[in-house]
This record gives structure tokens, sequence and C-alpha cells, in this order.
């Protein structure tokens, strides 16, 4: 190993995607496991009453407590822990003290950062019982993100990921959202590439081992547009149709690929009871 490659460690950055070791493995891992665990934390919290305010506290302090900082705490000016999407919110939903009603579906969203790592993740969340179409509407973006993750090993393509989600959102009547990706992650939020979350096999970069990126479609179950509210954040589905998400942070590794936040206790996918 020359200087440089010292100077480097543990991250190479060949070209535009930089590609990782078992170190920046080994602190993935840690703070994925942190962030899926906060995450399965607030599965008995979520109920008819709870405000999104007391999500966002219950983030806060468990990562605090387990030695984490949230990473969107005063990034680009926004001010919580997480993000918490209700219903035809998209995504970048605000805490507030809007009170969660039975029936809602909500999307927590916590990216942690331990020892410089960051962990990103997100998971949706019945509140009470929800209607068969929001079950559905669930169901079917975690699946697209899993059918996104299985397409994850060396020399497939960026494009491989996305016509996996696409096609199988599509496939159960659902739309992809176009407007949010996934991400490069590691020691930096936000990082190249981008993940988007629809396209066409064999198109785009290819996959090494070593990359390490997030996975996280938007699926509606009406229209795909967007728009994005006044507070600058808050983003809603135009035709105001139910919108559902789940993320995972993940490594490729020789064969496919690792997740590094999956759910320690196994609630991967609601009705969690
Ligand atoms: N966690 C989100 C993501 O998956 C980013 C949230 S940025 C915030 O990339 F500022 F809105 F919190
Ligand atoms: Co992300
Ligand atoms: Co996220």
């Amino acid at each position: 190993m020359n200087y440089i490659d010292a100077f480097d460690a543990p991250v190479r950055n060949t070209g535009q995607i930089k590609l990782y070791g078992p170190e920046a493995f080994e602190g993935m891992r840690k703070v994925g496991r942190l962030a899926g665990a906060a995450l399965d934390m607030l599965v008995p919290f979520i109920k008819p009453g709870v405000t999104t305010d007391d999500i966002d506290r219950a983030v806060y302090e468990f990562g605090l407590d387990n030695g984490a900082l949230p990473a969107t705490l005063g990034y680009r000016g926004y001010r919580h822990s997480c993000c918490t999407s209700i219903n035809h919110v998209v995504c970048h939903g605000i805490p507030s003290d809007r009170t969660l009603r039975e029936g809602d579906i909500v999307n927590v969203d916590v990216t942690y950062i331990l020892d410089g790592w960051h962990g990103d993740t997100n998971r949706m969340y019945y509140v009470g019982d929800v209607p068969r179409k929001a079950a559905r509407l669930c169901e079917v973006t975690y699946e697209s993100m899993m059918r996104g993750i299985a397409a994850v090993k060396p020399g497939a393509s960026l494009g491989d990921i996305g016509a996996a989600i696409q096609e199988y959102a599509e496939s159960e009547r659902c739309s992809v959202v176009r407007e949010f990706c996934g991400h490069g992650v590691g020691l930096v939020f936000h990082d190249m590439p981008n993940i988007l979350h629809y396209g066409r096999r064999g198109e785009g970069a290819k996959l090494k081992q070593g990359m390490i990126f997030t996975i996280e479609p938007m699926i509606n179950l009406g229209k795909p547009g967007v728009k994005i509210l006044a507070d600058g954040w808050t983003a809603v589905t135009r035709d105001r149709s139910l919108s559902a998400q789940f993320e995972h942070s993940i490594g490729v590794t020789a064969d496919g690929c690792e997740i590094f936040t999956k759910s320690p206790a196994g609630l991967d996918l609601p009705p969690y009871a």
C-alpha cells in the first residue's frame, strides 16, 4: 500500500463511485443495525393518538442513548431527527403535533451517524387497522424494494435495479415516483451514484463489489406525479393518492449484496403484531 492508498483508506474513489473495503462494511453493519433497531423500537410506539413529534423525540433519544447522531438534524436546514410521511405524503414529511389516527399509514425514515458512517433506512407502519388498499400498497412497495435489492450483484447495472422495481410495481397497477431516488451512502449522507427506481435493464453504470448505496422506492396507488408543499420539504402526490416507501442501505459483495439495515427483530413489513 503506497502513501496515497493509506491516506484514502478505507475508501477508494475510482471515477465517480466510491468502493469500500471491509472496515467500511463493518462500520455500515454497526450503524445499519442501530437504525434498523430504531425502526423496531417504534413498532409498539406507533398507534392512534401518538404525534409525529413524539416519534421524532423517540428517534432522537434512541440514537443518543446508543452513541449515534441523527444525520437529518441540521441537514440543509432540516431541524428534525427523522421524516414522518403520512398517507399521501410521499417523503420528507416534517414531524409536528399532527396526531396519528386509526387507518393512517406512516413512513418513518431514520438516518444515524455512528463513527462517521451513515445508516439510512425507512419502513411503513399501520396505525391500528388500515384499509385493504393501503395494506396492499405497502406490500407492493416492500416487494418492489426487495426485487431491486435482489438485482444487485457485481456486473449487473444500475438499470437492472430500476427495471426490477418498475416492472413489479406497474404490474401491480401502481406507479413509481421519479423525482426522488436512492443514493450512495457511507461517510457522507448523499453521494454518487443516483439509484433510480425505474429504468431499463443493462443501462447505467455497472455495479462493483464495494459499492454502498440505498434503494428506497416511493410507490403510489394513483399517478406518479408529486409536488412540494410551501414548507419546502413535504412531498405529496399531486392526485392525493396514497404513497408508500421502504428503504435499506446495502453494500455490493462478491456474489450479491449485504443489507446493512435489516430489522434485528425481523419486523420487515407490517402488520408487525
Ligand atoms: N433519509 C432521507 C433519504 O432517504 C433523506 C432525508 S433528508 C431530510 O435519503 F432532510 F429531509 F431529512
Ligand atoms: Co436515503
Ligand atoms: Co432515508
